[in-house]
């Protein structure tokens, strides 16, 4: 066997494979460029040998449906993927009615026949939940069934706590699954393996060794045409509150029990409950040259923030002093999702070396690709004791070819919840950015702006000043 970490799944929870999958919102964005591909891959494995339903309000023809998943797999599908497009497409089943009529699910029934353990995945926006949930309910379509949903879960605390209510008033906690696909994605899951798999790292994972921690989601894109939805939320509900807070959860935990779902989720969820509430003071918001002005759908005076950098504290006895900075934003110089642990320098300096603080852990999680590096201090040959800074770098491009959304879908027909964020950790992590979100609806705290193509805007430098400023993920591993 090769190195896993514990039992893979917690034996003791065993539970049934389902028996059908059910998407609602089949015609919509998100089927056709995530859960589409997912479910061929799936296919192909030998996963999804079940009914696959397909729910929309769309009185689309079936034929007209294979056809977008054919074109789906075109255009967002793999190779492997495409190669089942067409037994995918013909086990295909389609349901068409509003999600208010007795009717429509009255017809998917029909098609779940004898089906026990089916997984709906609401690929439909939030605010359908309410009337899809009532409806599942009464006509026995949420019995023994999972249910998966996705962001936005909610837009604030508050409002994040009034869909879950929605949600559990037909399922309970063991059947709903919230899909964060950062949590699927195989470099993710890598850091939490070499955190834990490794003896050499945990000694120093804690204030004592590590000075500071640094975040980077950049993309070079903008809003892609996404201008009606990122006015809504802004680089901090989209990827701050949910993708990386999960990571920092991840990568600051107490090694968990056992690799099984709610050890691991408790020891989550505990980091963020020891994270400070934000304030203005430690946030910076930008917005790229050009957004107002060039984006479809985006007000002429928008103040929604496409970058934010903020600093966290966490106050718990592993990490306490140690600073954690985030920074995420669209049109920036790179596409590169990066987290760097710096370590401090030796108590005692032997030799002098010309390099910057070489002493870091860096975890390359995006674009797809494993990539771990260690920064370190080696010797320049020659005469002189001086030392220059090597990186000793593991770089397997290949690794993070299977879909986060593979991963998950897989995940919730097997009814294991381990990658899915469960509701306590949603509502801690809406907790942390409440007060400071709340303050930007009401327009204070303007974005700064910032040339596309950059690194953002100036003002966020203050923010890493005293660590030596922030560290941009270079290109490649
Ligand atoms: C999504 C955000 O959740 O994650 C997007 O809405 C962002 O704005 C995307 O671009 C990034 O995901 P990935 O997997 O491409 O890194």
């Amino acid at each position: 066997m090769r190195g896993s970490l514990g039992p893979q799944r917690d034996p003791r929870v065993e539970k049934p494979e389902s028996d059908a999958v059910v998407i609602f919102g089949i015609t919509g964005d998100l089927a056709y460029k995530k859960i589409i591909p997912a479910l061929a891959n799936l296919k192909r494995r030998g996963r999804l040998d079940m009914p696959f339903i397909g729910v929309a309000r769309e009185g689309w023809t079936l034929e007209r449906l294979r056809e977008r998943i054919c074109e789906s797999l075109r255009e967002h599908g793999d190779e492997q993927s495409r190669s089942t497009g067409m037994e995918l497409a013909e086990s295909l089943r389609y349901v068409a009615g509003d999600y208010r009529e007795a009717d429509t699910f009255q017809r998917l029934r029909e098609a779940l026949n004898d089906a026990q353990t089916p997984l709906h995945y609401l690929a439909i926006p939030p605010s359908l939940f309410g009337d899809v949930i009532g409806s599942l309910d009464e006509s026995g379509c949420s019995r023994g069934a999972r249910v998966v949903v996705e962001k936005p879960l909610g837009r604030d605390l508050e409002s994040a706590r009034e869909l879950n209510s929605t949600l559990a008033s037909s399922f309970d906690e063991s059947s709903i699954f919230r899909i964060d696909h950062y949590l699927g994605k195989e470099p993710v899951q890598n850091l939490l393996y070499f955190r834990f798999a490794n003896s050499f790292l945990e000694p120093l994972w804690n204030r004592v060794h590590v000075s500071s921690v640094q975040f980077t989601m950049a993309e070079s894109f903008g809003i892609e045409g996404r201008g009606k939805l990122y006015e809504e939320l802004g680089a901090m509900r989209d990827v701050v509150q949910n993708h990386l807070l999960q990571v920092v959860s991840m990568l600051a935990m107490e090694p968990p029990v056992r690799y099984a779902s709610d050890s691991l989720r408790d020891e989550k969820v505990k980091v963020l409950q020891a994270v400070r509430t934000l304030k203005d003071a430690s946030v910076v918001r930008g917005q790229y040259e050009g957004y107002r002005e060039g984006e479809k759908d985006v007000a002429a005076d928008s103040s929604v923030e496409t970058y934010v950098a903020l600093r966290l504290d966490i106050d718990s006895a592993r990490w306490a002093g140690v600073p954690f900075f985030i920074r995420a934003g669209k049109s920036m110089a790179a596409t590169a999702t990066e987290v760097m642990v710096r370590f401090h320098p030796p108590a005692h300096r032997l030799f002098s070396t010309k390099s910057k603080t070489p002493n870091y852990v860096r975890f390359r999680l995006g674009p797809e690709r494993v990539a771990i590096g260690l920064g370190v201090n080696t010797k320049e040959p020659g005469e002189a004791m001086s030392g220059r800074a090597s990186e000793l770098l593991m770089c397997d491009e290949e690794a993070g070819k299977m879909g986060a959304y593979e991963r998950l879908i897989g995940d919730a027909l097997r009814g294991d919840p381990t990658l899915f964020a469960r509701q306590d950790s949603i509502e801690e992590a809406w907790r942390i950015v409440d007060p400071v979100i709340h303050r930007v609806d009401g327009r204070g705290n303007p974005p700064r702006s910032y040339a596309a193509g950059g690194w953002g805007p100036v003002q966020a430098d203050a923010l890493t000043a005293a660590i030596g400023g922030w560290h941009n993920p270079g290109a490649g591993c």
